[in-house]
């Protein structure tokens, strides 16, 4: 059978607002179910109300058994799986002289280690659908950020499990790719805990940094992750593909 868009069930984690709303809309209108996962009941419901083929499911990925509830929530509705998204993440604005160990351990937990424990749950069911897993890394996966070092690290991270785990799964028919933005309208900032005129100090910022001369807006990421996702890129694994209005070059 040729598999095509419409038949397949996506993991989006994130899926209350910013990217991952939009990458949990963009997957529905392809015709794929999606489950999208937070810890924002209402947020979710939000996302849901945009489209009948999403579900939802509230859950906190600093849990450890969180990853394999979520994989296994999506099989029992609908018997597989074909696309992890591993969008959730955080930013930390935690210069060196004000790291703690505590704060390295929270980002990390979820920017690395709950992809990591996601993937590994949803790996059985990818390997029987010959699915694909996209991690949501960040221009900042490799480039230096001052400031948000431990952000950046994590990000980085998540780009070099994305090319060992492409090896490592290419055996299976199992890609695995990255997707790096740059700066998006989203509730980032303002869930790092910035204060409002922060935020938009920031904002401004980038716009003008960015050669295009603006942030992006969370469609024209989520685009780009279906791209990658989409079962005709048969050849495509272990790649990070930035897309960040050509702040990289820079
Ligand atoms: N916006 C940008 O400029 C930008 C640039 C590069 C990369 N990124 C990356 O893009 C991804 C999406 O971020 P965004 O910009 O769309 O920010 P966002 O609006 O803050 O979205 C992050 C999502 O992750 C969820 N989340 C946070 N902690 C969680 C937890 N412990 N368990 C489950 N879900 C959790 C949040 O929902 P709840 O709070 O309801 O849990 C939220 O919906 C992140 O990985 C981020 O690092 C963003």
């Amino acid at each position: 059978m040729t598999e095509t868009s419409a038949d397949r069930v996506v993991i989006v984690t994130g899926a209350g607002s910013g990217i991952g709303r939009a990458i949990a809309v963009a997957f529905a209108q392809s015709g794929a179910r999606v489950l999208g996962v937070g810890r924002r009941q209402a947020a979710l419901h939000e996302t849901a109300k945009r489209h009948p083929n999403i579900a939802t499911l509230t859950a906190d990925l600093h849990d450890r058994d969180a990853a394999q509830t979520v994989v296994d929530a999506a099989f029992a509705r609908w018997q597989r799986l074909d696309v992890l998204v591993n969008n959730a993440g955080a930013t930390a604005v935690m210069p060196l002289a004000e790291t703690s160990a505590d704060r390295i351990a929270e980002l990390f937990t979820l920017n690395v280690t709950a992809p990591s424990l996601l993937a590994h749950a949803a790996l059985p069911h990818l390997r029987r659908s010959r699915g694909t897993i996209v991690n949501v890394s960040s221009t900042y996966g490799h480039r230096p950020l001052p400031g948000a070092a431990h952000y950046a690290a994590s990000k980085a991270a998540l780009e070099q499990l994305t090319r060992s785990w492409a090896l490592e799964l290419a055996a299976d028919g199992v890609r695995v790719n990255a997707l790096a933005p740059g700066p998006t309208e989203s509730e980032a900032l303002t869930a790092a805990g910035l204060p409002d005129t922060v935020v938009e100090q920031i904002k401004q910022d980038e716009a003008t940094r960015i050669p295009l001369g603006r942030r992006g807006e969370p469609d024209e990421v989520a685009t780009w992750i279906l791209h990658l996702a989409d079962p005709s890129a048969t050849w495509l694994t272990g790649q990070v593909l930035t897309i960040d209005g050509g702040l990289e070059l820079l």
